[in-house]
């Protein structure tokens, strides 16, 4: 009996050792990818050349990297130099680990952006002279491609504003500072400005809490707007609000300088005939904090909560969840396996020039299917505090990459809380540790920037190299790639396609095969990285086109 008993006592023993390792706190790893990319990455784009576009503005002094070509421009709006030789944009290239300085000659300041179904990166508005412009960069693979800018695309300056991108492949652009109105690019015929009162009511005096508002294309085809504490169902075809969702229970800002995050859960089932998506909010800044870092360098704790929605429900209803801790100026990043990062930030002032502080060091994870209370996991913390004006995003090789934090109003290096940053990182989540070689998956087709066609058959081969170490349902997920500032993610969209079947097609090798989305609503066009999941573990990701 005693004898029988052992190896169980054992096995279990094991087991929960084991299940202890996967479930337990920390996890992940940091690495330094570059010590002095010259700019503070205030905003980026990863594109599809797995290179990331990064800028921060213009009028603020010299940056640590020329400008290409030995260029100079003058800067009359510039405190510190009147004449720039430096650049203020950068190309940072995945696969050599290294960057290359653009030209970007008007100011970004806070601006926004996304991509077009080409995969050019469109930006638009900034500050002064750049308010109202819209630059374009078109990827290349031989260092030969800089910005271009085009003047008056925008009808007001768009200071502050959030882009998303539309299932015709234009940009819609909302709101912005004491821009109480929506527009896209390019430009539509008269009327070409679309005023939305929502966004005045949601202003709140000598606060805001109403800037970068967290915008998502829904399933219907219209778009979901949240600013402040509540959001809105927008028709912008016809500029009708279909929708008025409830405030947060609390009524507490998310949205800057209260900023907090959002992201548009995994969108799955896509052949429902509504779809079941749900809008997370995390973080954020209770009402008043702004004023009290600024005027009384009283700097308040942050939200530590996260709030869920079912935006298609018939009565949806923010449902409340504690985070590990409190976290403003977070970044929320979607990551291959439809888990959700939070990461960057600080634990309590608001977003703004000095008022932050308490650098929230540690990631974490969140599983958007376990049950309440037991959805975060935390991560290994940086050692670089990431505070205002950083940001983060995903790679194709499931690495997260994260750069910026400048809380100055100029490069300050040195006698400053929290330095201007030009240090570039990533974080590895921990699928991507070596434990899990063996199921991880390898994709040997499609080739990158292959292309697949709505409502068709998209077959995925892969590798595994273990025996019985592919679990149905292997997921494949396809993630739009984001344009991240001010701790949101424009665009930033995964959708898990519906399977249709798995075989084995030799020792070592999978076929899977799954179905493309039919509607533009549920994925706009353009390149997507797509990943094949083996129990939560991705593989890295091949660029396809959806058209
Ligand atoms: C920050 O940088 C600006 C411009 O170089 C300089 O004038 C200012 O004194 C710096 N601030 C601090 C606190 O060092």
């Amino acid at each position: 009996m005693a004898a029988e008993a052992k190896p169980q006592i054992l096995y279990f023993a094991l087991f929960l050792l084991l299940s202890f390792h996967l479930a337990s706190g920390a996890g992940g790893t940091w690495e330094l990818l570059l010590n002095d990319v010259g700019i503070s990455a205030m905003h980026s784009q990863l594109l599809i050349n797995d290179r990331v576009v990064m800028y921060d503005r213009s009028n603020f002094g010299p940056s640590k990297i020329s400008l290409p070509n030995g260029v100079c421009r003058d800067s009359p709006n510039d405190v510190v130099s009147k004449r720039d030789c430096t650049a203020h944009s950068i190309e940072y290239d995945v696969a050599s680990n290294s960057i290359r300085p653009l030209t970007i000659l008007s100011n970004t300041w806070c601006s926004s952006g996304g991509v077009t179904p080409e995969g050019a990166l469109l930006q638009t508005g900034g500050d002064k002279e750049g308010e109202r412009k819209a630059r374009m960069l078109y990827p290349c693979d031989d260092d030969a491609c800089d910005w271009s800018e085009v003047d008056n695309a925008l009808n007001v300056r768009r200071w502050y504003a959030t882009n998303h991108v539309l299932p015709d492949g234009r940009q819609i652009i909302v709101g912005g500072r004491n821009q109480f109105s929506f527009e896209f690019f390019p430009k539509t015929k008269a009327p070409s400005l679309y005023n939305l009162p929502f966004l005045s009511e949601t202003y709140d005096v000598g606060q805001e809490n109403n800037l970068y508002p967290f915008v998502f294309l829904n399933s219907d085809g219209n778009i979901f707007i949240f600013a402040n504490n509540r959001a809105i169902l927008l028709d912008y075809e016809t500029n009708t609000v279909v929708k008025t969702y409830p405030k947060i229970p609390g009524g507490d800002p998310r949205s800057y300088p209260s900023t907090g995050s959002a992201v548009l859960l995994p969108i799955e089932n896509l052949e429902e005939e509504v779809i079941e998506l749900e809008v997370l909010v995390c973080g954020g800044a209770p009402r008043g904090s702004y004023l009290l870092a600024l005027d009384k360098n009283t700097f308040v704790k942050a939200l530590d909560t996260c709030a869920r929605i079912k935006i298609n429900d018939d009565d949806p209803n923010w449902v409340l969840e504690k985070m590990p801790r409190p976290r403003v100026m977070g970044d929320m990043t979607l990551l291959p396996n439809g888990h959700v990062l939070l990461i960057n930030g600080g634990s309590s002032g608001s977003a703004g020039w000095e008022l932050g502080r308490e650098p929230v060091l540690n990631p974490d994870i969140y599983h958007p299917d376990k049950p309440v209370g037991s959805r975060f996991q935390v991560q290994n913390p940086s050692t670089i505090p990431r505070m205002y004006h950083s940001t983060a995003g995903l790679l194709r090789d499931g690495r997260v990459q994260v750069g910026g934090s400048n809380p100055h109003q100029f490069y300050n290096f040195t006698d400053v809380l929290f330095p201007t940053e030009l240090r570039l990182e990533a974080f590895s989540p921990s699928y991507l540790d070596s434990r899990y070689w063996s199921i991880r998956p390898t994709i040997m087709s499609p080739f990158s920037q292959s292309t697949v066609n709505y409502g068709g058959i998209m077959r995925l081969r892969f590798m595994v190299f273990s025996i019985g170490g592919v679990q149905s349902p292997v997921k494949v997920t396809m993630v739009f790639p984001s344009f991240t500032s001010h701790s949101f993610s424009m665009s930033q969209r995964l959708l898990v396609l519906d399977h249709v079947e798995l075989m084995r097609i030799g020792v070592w090798s999978y076929e899977v095969s799954v179905k493309v989305p039919r509607s533009k609503n549920l994925a706009p066009p353009g390149y997507y990285m797509a990943f094949v999941v083996n129990q939560d573990i991705p593989s890295e990701g091949v660029w396809v086109r959806l058209q």
